[in-house]
């Protein structure tokens, strides 16, 4: 068991900067979700950590030493890769043992841990099976029990998950909360997938082209996203932003456009921001109602929307109208079959509404969220 702490750590290919000089502490027995557009360093960052790439500056601890120059094998981590990485030629029992005869455990040690990670996994029934005669969710437990029987201080996932169908995805990502949750291994994983990431982590990294853009625990990264990007990027529909300036009704602070006023709680707002400042206002789907059809906010803002057209997801619709020429989504808690064109009052929560300064993209309550 341990912690990591990257510092500074940056990669460069050729001419080209893959990592920008990330910072992170990642406590000894936590889980940490890395997530983020394709490309953003994900994987290099991942792969820095396991020792699969160099680092091209800053400093890598694992338990507070620095290990930047230690090989792979002598870092105690394990990684699980998309792909799976197994022996094709060799049985699941080989493939779990091959790690261990190169280190040259004992008989008896390797039986031991063969045996621990085969109950944990129930892969009793395939052990002497080749990859190829198993499914997809098999071999990727077979994978995690690679990991598992080195023993190590840190696991690395790199999206594990991504190629089983949908609900083996699920029942998989319980399994790796429970299997953490025992063993309590450090834990760093890659998604790309909104459920596992806010799910599984203690807390989320979002990244975007090489840099951390936010550190927290779920609950907080979707509460309070830093900027516009994180506020767009995490949660499913996207957040509805609006771009226009604060300014100043009867003295009360309010957002408006040619569209669209709003009034913005004074007790968050008044002390942050300032009457002619250029501001983006966001709304997550559920926190516009159509009203009649939900739990209807206390304040709210009311606009009238012809619905373009309607998703029933079943325990839920989602509806997609237009303020202008900008497209609002809508979550409605209830399967109701909306038709095209029916006009709806939405209720905007007011309660509930993101600010950001549009020039840097910043929360307006940057000064009380946690960035990466
Ligand atoms: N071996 C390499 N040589 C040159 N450039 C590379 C190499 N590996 C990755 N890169 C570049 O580094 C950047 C980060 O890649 P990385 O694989 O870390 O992205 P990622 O966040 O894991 O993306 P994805 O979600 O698509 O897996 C990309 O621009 C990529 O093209
Ligand atoms: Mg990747």
């Amino acid at each position: 068991m341990a912690s990591v702490c990257l510092k500074d750590i940056v990669k460069v290919y050729g001419s080209d900067i893959a990592v920008r000089g990330i910072n992170l502490d990642i406590p000894d027995r936590s889980f940490a979700v890395f997530v983020g557009p394709s490309g953003c360093g994900k994987s290099t960052t991942l792969r820095m950590i396991a020792g699969l790439e160099n680092i091209s500056h800053g400093e890598l601890q694992v338990d507070g030493e620095v290990v930047n120059d230690l090989p792979s094998r002598d870092r105690g981590v394990a990684m699980v890769f998309q792909s799976y990485a197994l022996y094709p030629h060799m049985t699941v029992r080989q493939n779990l043992e091959f790690s261990l005869k190169l280190e040259k455990l004992d008989h008896s040690e390797i039986e031991r841990r063969i045996d621990e990670a085969v109950t944990v996994l129930e892969l009793h029934p395939f052990l002497d099976r080749k990859p190829s005669q198993l499914s997809g969710g098999q071999r990727q437990r077979v994978a995690m029990g690679r990991a598992i029987v080195r023993e190590p201080r840190v696991f690395l996932f790199d999206e594990p998950l991504s190629n089983l169908d949908a609900k083996l995805r699920n029942q998989m990502r319980v399994e790796i909360k429970r299997l953490q949750r025992r063993l309590q291994v450090t834990t760093i994983y890659v998604t790309h997938d909104q459920i596992e990431a806010m799910t599984l982590a203690d807390f989320i990294v979002v990244m975007r082209g090489g840099n951390i853009e936010q550190t927290g625990t779920p609950i907080d990264i979707f509460e309070a996203p830093a900027n516009l990007f994180v506020a767009g990027f995490i949660g499913s529909p996207r957040m509805n932003l609006l771009a226009g300036t604060a300014v100043e009704i009867d003295g009360q602070l309010c957002f408006s456009n040619d569209d669209f006023t709003v009034p913005l709680p004074s007790e968050r707002f008044a002390d942050v921001l300032s009457a002619g400042q250029e501001i983006t206002v966001g709304f997550r789907p559920e926190d516009i109602v159509p009203e009649q059809h939900g739990i209807e906010p206390t304040r709210s803002v009311s606009v009238t929307g012809a619905v373009e057209f309607s998703e029933m997801l079943g325990n839920e619709t989602l509806l997609f109208f237009n303020i202008n020429q900008t497209e609002i989504i809508s979550r409605m808690h209830q399967p109701r079959i909306v038709e095209s064109g029916e006009t709806l009052n939405f209720l905007f929560n007011v309660d509930r509404i993101h600010v950001f300064d549009t020039q840097s993209g910043n929360s307006v309550l940057s000064d009380q969220v946690t960035v990466g």
